[in-house]
């Protein structure tokens, strides 16, 4: 090598030709392989001739060592959000409230973008090259995630202007990569990603940046900070600006000079969504002229220059093809529509929830039917009625429903007063099945190599007959081996994960054994009372109904289950099997105290819940007359006011932390 400061220069180069390729222009010309050597060259130049590193070095994407937990960043300028508008009549009104506070009838200008549905990330650059990028948190304080950042090939690691600069924009998943991702994901038994901007949340906290390095993230960057400094006076110009400092911006902005050309972008762009390589949810509309921005500032929570124009969730039309039905772990029967594939909301469906027979019989819907199917929370869709275009339907012929269990075919039963069907069949590989999957999921066990369809498959062979024959696989691995799909390596992993499961938290045990009305809260509020409940001999329904929220129905499901020697031999057979679940350090009985909470708390709500149970206190999200404290953050809302005429103790964090005692912060 003559002169290995050229190489690593022209390599350099070469990859950020690629990444701008890839990202800006969507037109790759190497493949992941090519671009992946050229990386692993520069990374052993580097690596031999560290004096010519450049500290913008690609080698950066690829991942860093594994962070112990993310710093937090306080904002400099808070990280605010848009206020909602669903219809023209919505703009309407926002334009008037705009000329208004304005004091002024001039015409305003608007610049119109794609809403990205993704999660909101602060860069900042110094001297132009990139030292910090952090998460939105609460508005006011989020994490730092630069190390994960870096990886994301569309974000420049050093851009020509040198002044510091803050610009703000959104991590999203390529659908590509998301549906590649999950493709992976299901051949390796692991669970899909529910949709792309939850999976690229998750990925954004990861804290071992190598895997969000696999992950090709990208990031379109659509605001810069304190924009007058920087001599910008418009929306427009601000991403000129970003374009020519190497940003990916989205390209398909628009400016708008009425309320007419507004609206035509938002039915244009409601059009174009499917065809996008990312999902919006939306157009964010922009007063273009930044001096109106100031003019106009902020409330609490929103900016007032700018506003969100959400597309209405959508509905289609379709034929339902066929009504199935499912037992679940209960013997509980539900119904789903099976229907001709459509488009729905940028997605492809071919099913639908039905809930129960009643539901059924109520909408009139059958078998060949035109239905109007819609999204509910965006990613189950519902049958919402029949639709109004059944030219040959046939009203005298109502569907009926079954009697008997779709598995084991015994009579259904209905209880009195409720609308659902059972099946009461304890025999029934139907509700085996489910039981399985229960115990081994996420918030029971947590098995996470034995996925769904793995556990379907080892049913089917009869590898698996009941939750025990789990802590027996070992002694099958030969067997497993033998099947598709299975090495040695996976089947290790299975069988780790299972021994480590041996010692799982108690209460995740009690709630995957699956007693009746014993959610994931009670099984909590079980083991914190009284540790092991199958191994203590002396628990009677009065022990447990000394527990403030154990009722009358749980107590009784929870004796009979213990006095059913059929289900405690299944649980024995799992002690002697080497189960052991881990007790509660300290059994910290429920204090009976409620606490609320309410605002933006400077930790996810989900810390402050554990610390409270942690301590006996139990958290609820009404506000219920018994609450004993509110806790609150910034921006409480209504509760505060509620709280303070019902005379109810309103705690701050730190008041918080007092009262348990804990110096956590
Ligand atoms: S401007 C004051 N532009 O939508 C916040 N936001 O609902 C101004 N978002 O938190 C943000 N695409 O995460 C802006 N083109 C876009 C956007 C966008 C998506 C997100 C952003 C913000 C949320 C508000």
């Amino acid at each position: 090598m003559h002169n290995p400061k050229n190489k690593i220069q022209e390599l350099t180069q070469k990859i950020n030709k690629h990444d701008h390729d890839y990202y800006y222009l969507d037109n790759p010309i190497i493949t992941d392989q090519e671009y992946d050597s050229l990386i692993d060259e520069l990374k052993t130049l580097e690596k031999k001739y560290p004096e010519h590193k450049k500290v913008d070095s690609p080698t950066q994407r690829v991942g860093a060592e594994p962070l112990p937990y993310f710093e937090k960043v306080k904002h400099r300028y808070p990280m605010l959000s848009l206020d909602n508008v669903f219809s023209f009549e919505g703009f309407e009104d926002f334009e008037k409230k705009t000329l208004k506070l304005l004091n002024t009838n001039q015409k305003l200008q608007y610049v119109c973008e794609p809403k990205i549905d993704g999660l909101s990330i602060s860069l900042s650059y110094q001297n132009g090259q990139l030292k910090e990028a952090s998460t939105r948190g609460n508005g006011q304080v989020g994490e730092n995630v630069t190390m994960n950042i870096k990886t994301i090939r569309s974000i420049p690691l050093s851009i020509p202007y040198k002044k510091d600069l803050e610009v703000r924009g959104e991590v999203y998943f390529p659908l590509i990569e998301f549906h590649r991702i999950n493709k992976l994901r299901e051949e390796k038994g692991l669970p899909s990603f529910a949709n792309p901007r939850n999976a690229a949340a998750g990925t954004i906290r990861q804290l071992d940046s190598k895997i969000v390095a696999q992950r090709n993230l990208s990031a379109f960057i659509y605001r810069v900070i304190n924009e007058q400094s920087h001599q910008i006076t418009s929306q427009h110009h601000a991403l000129e600006f970003l374009k020519d400092n190497g940003f990916l911006i989205t390209k398909i902005h628009k400016f708008a000079t009425s309320l007419t050309e507004v609206t035509e972008y938002v039915n244009w762009l409601d059009k174009k969504r499917n065809e996008l390589n990312y999902e919006i949810d939306g157009v964010v509309i922009k007063i273009d002229d930044l001096s109106l921005h100031n003019v106009l500032g902020k409330t609490s929570k929103f900016t007032r220059a700018a506003i969100a124009y959400k597309f209405s969730a959508e509905e289609a039309e379709t034929t339902l093809e066929a009504i199935n039905l499912d037992v679940g772990r209960t013997g509980k029967i539900t119904y789903n529509a099976v229907l001709s594939p459509v488009k729905l909301a940028g997605t492809t469906v071919r099913a639908a929830t039905l809930h129960n027979a009643d539901y059924i019989k109520l909408m009139n819907i059958n078998k060949g039917d035109r239905v109007i199917v819609y999204k509910a929370g965006e990613i189950i869709p519902k049958v919402k009625k029949l639709s109004e275009n059944n030219p040959n339907k046939d009203y005298s012929v109502k569907w009926k429903a079954p009697t008997n269990c779709p598995s084991c075919f015994s009579k259904l039963k209905t209880i009195e007063g409720e609308v659902d069907q059972y099946c009461i069949n304890n025999e029934c590989s139907g509700i085996k099945i489910k039981q399985i999957i229960h115990f081994c999921s996420k918030s029971a066990m947590d098995l996470r190599g034995l996925a769904i369809n793995i556990l379907e498959r080892f049913f089917k062979i009869g590898i698996i007959k009941n939750v025990a024959d789990i802590y027996k696989l070992k002694e099958q691995k030969n067997e497993i081996l033998q099947l598709e799909g299975f090495k040695e390596k996976s089947v290790n992993n299975i069988l780790y994960t299972i021994e480590k499961s041996k010692n799982q938290d108690l209460y995740r045990f009690i709630f995957g054994i699956g007693i009746r009305h014993v959610g994931e809260r009670t099984a909590k509020l079980l083991a914190n009372n009284f540790g092991n409940i199958f191994s203590d001999a002396n628990i009677s329904e009065q022990d447990l109904l000394k527990v403030k929220d154990i009722g009358e129905q749980t107590a009784k499901a929870v004796c009979s289950f213990r006095n059913n020697p059929n289900l405690m031999s299944e649980v024995n057979e799992l002690f002697s099997l080497g189960v052991k679940p881990s007790i509660p350090q300290k059994i910290i009985p429920s204090n009976g105290k409620k606490v609320v909470i309410t605002g933006t708390l400077s930790k996810p709500r989900d810390h402050f819940v554990k610390l409270m149970e942690a301590n006996g206190y139990e958290s609820s999200s009404a506000l219920p007359s018994n609450t004993d404290f509110l806790l609150i953050g910034e921006n409480p809302g209504s509760k505060k006011n509620k709280a303070e005429k019902m005379k109810i103790k309103i705690l701050t964090e730190q008041n918080f932390y007092k009262l348990i005692n804990d110096e956590e912060n």
